[in-house]
């Protein structure tokens, strides 16, 4: 760099270079320190006693509430997981959203749903009603004082769904023949979650919930169905189509 080129420095060095900083980070950054104080000065005191009964008073409802969010949340992922798997192997995917995407969407949703169940499932230690133990909770059909038979099948699902996911990093080392058969049981999971769900859910009783678990069955059942119909036309088809790449991420 010649001397016209470089930038004009001052006696230390610094003056002439530009601000660290963009001038519209500097002005989140501000706002975000006010919206900071105006969150501690005027909603805190307002929010804090509610908050804090919600989760040790009497009526303590906040574990409860967190446990069923995280559970819509695990089965609306679960249910997308499965989707997308189902989406690639009946070759629906290259119309939407592309394989490579769905691919993703299939592995990561998976992932996800067993961390979001995993929550649903722990944070049921904080409600009082329920009264569980980490035996109770852990143990398939232990939680005797509530809906043993659907809790458990919710339990043997979330054991299923930690098996298929984590299957994912071993596939190299246990066998395309094994990993496949694992990977079948992502169809017993959703059945099992989806029982498991009507059996000992509260909102169960309620017309949302139930046309969601209707819509997500159906759905399931149709891609399923399609899949057999692709496959069986797969093996009928003479030899030029066979050629085409077979999905190997799903059932
Ligand atoms: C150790 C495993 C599990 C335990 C102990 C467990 C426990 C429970 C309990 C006690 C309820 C009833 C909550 C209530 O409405 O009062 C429930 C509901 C539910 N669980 Fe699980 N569950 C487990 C695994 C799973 C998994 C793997 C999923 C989904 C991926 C799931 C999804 C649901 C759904 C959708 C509901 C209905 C929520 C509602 O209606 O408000 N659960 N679970």
């Amino acid at each position: 760099m010649n001397q016209e080129q470089a930038p004009r420095r001052g006696r230390d060095g610094f003056e002439d270079l530009p601000p660290a900083t963009a001038p519209g980070t500097v002005l989140a950054l501000l706002l975000a320190s006010l919206g900071g104080v105006l969150v501690a000065l005027v909603l805190l005191p307002r929010w804090l006693p509610d908050l804090s009964a919600s989760l040790s008073g009497p009526q303590a409802h906040g574990y409860w509430f967190l446990a069923r969010a995280s559970a819509w949340v695990a089965f609306g992922l679960l249910w997308l997981s499965l989707v997308m798997g189902l989406l690639i192997t009946n070759r629906l995917a290259r119309l939407w959203p592309g394989g490579p995407t769905a691919f993703d969407l299939h592995q990561h949703a998976s992932l996800l749903a067993l961390a979001f169940a995993l929550f649903h499932a722990l944070i049921l230690l904080g409600d009082r009603y329920i009264g569980y133990s980490p035996a109770t909770l852990l143990l398939p059909f232990a939680s005797h004082d509530y809906r043993p038979i659907s809790v458990g099948l919710g339990q043997l699902g979330f054991y299923a769904l930690a098996l298929v996911g984590l299957s994912f990093y071993v596939r190299r080392l246990i066998g395309r023949r094994l990993w496949r058969a694992i990977h079948f049981l992502s169809f017993a999971v959703f059945v099992l979650v989806l029982a498991h769900g009507l059996g000992s859910g509260t909102d169960s009783g309620t017309v949302w919930a139930r046309g969601v678990y209707w819509a997500s069955g159906a759905s399931v059942l149709f891609l399923t169905w399609f899949r057999v119909l692709v496959s069986r036309s797969g093996r009928a088809a003479p030899p030029a189509s066979q050629g085409a790449p077979s999905p190997e991420c799903s059932p």
